[in-house]
């Protein structure tokens, strides 16, 4: 049985200014899975995954590799987890791309060549490293995203956590990050509305709606279930669409 990467129980969480954003919320992910969050418009998708490394923590109901995450584990956790946000400017803070990349294992104590070589691939992997000396606040919205992706792999993650990592690509580099996706082999949760992404890269779908867990199942499952899926307004992947 493959060990618990997540675990989530009876997980609430309010805002500031009351909105009640999460909703007994329970949820195991296991090591290895991919796992894609749908739901519409201020489901509570991206609430959710600013709890997986800390961000925001309602009550400790939450256990990464069976550590309850806690201020005295914050640092361990976030070694583990490698959280991509949905706007990439929350992401990108440094002088240049290449610094924006190296920060992650700078902070680990790479070698000052590991560091490099780290940069190197995960910029190679965005098809970015002839941008490594711009600023990641003059790119285009959609190269910034892939930058903010590159930060995150050059760390190398056991956990990877998502949050709309193909709005704003162009076709090519979407397919790209699909390939990406595919290919490795952290644990990886998936907030999205590319449902063609989530039927392509997750084996598993849970589907959130007003801060409620409505639904966890077999992705193709879950796609073939129209009536469930427009019930919380959602289409159907476009590659599951039948003509006639
Ligand atoms: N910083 C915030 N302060 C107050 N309410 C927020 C904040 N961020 C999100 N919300 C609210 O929390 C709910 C869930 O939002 P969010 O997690 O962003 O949903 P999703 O990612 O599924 O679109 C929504 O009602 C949203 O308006
Ligand atoms: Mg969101």
């Amino acid at each position: 049985m493959a060990k618990k990467a997540i675990e989530i129980k009876n997980l609430n969480f309010t805002y500031p200014d009351g909105t009640q954003a999460l909703k007994d919320v329970s949820l195991d992910i296991l090591e290895g899975e991919a796992v894609g969050i749908i739901g519409p418009n201020g489901a509570g998708k991206s609430t959710l995954l600013l709890h997986f490394n800390g961000i925001l923590s309602g009550n400790n109901h939450i256990r990464i590799f069976d550590i309850p995450i806690s201020d005295k584990t914050l640092p361990q956790i976030r070694r583990k987890v490698g959280l991509i946000f949905q706007d990439p400017n929350n992401q990108l803070f440094m002088p240049t791309v290449f610094d924006d990349v190296a920060f992650g294992p700078l902070t680990m104590g790479l070698s000052k060549d590991k560091v490099q070589t780290a940069v190197d691939e995960a910029l190679g992997e965005v098809d970015l490293l002839n941008c490594r000396r711009r600023s990641s606040h003059h790119l285009s919205s959609g190269q910034k995203k892939r930058v903010a992706l590159a930060t995150v792999l050059s760390m190398n993650p056991e956990i990877l956590v998502l949050d709309e990592p193909s709005s704003d690509l162009d076709p090519k580099h979407r397919r790209d990050l699909i390939v990406i996706l595919k290919r490795l082999t952290a644990t990886k949760i998936i907030a999205t509305h590319d449902l063609d992404l989530v039927l392509e890269v997750c084996s598993r779908v849970v589907i959130i709606d007003e801060g409620k867990v409505v639904a966890i199942g077999d992705a193709r499952e879950v796609f073939n279930n129209k009536q469930l899926l427009e019930s919380h307004n959602l289409g159907v992947p476009s590659a599951l669409c039948r003509i006639g």
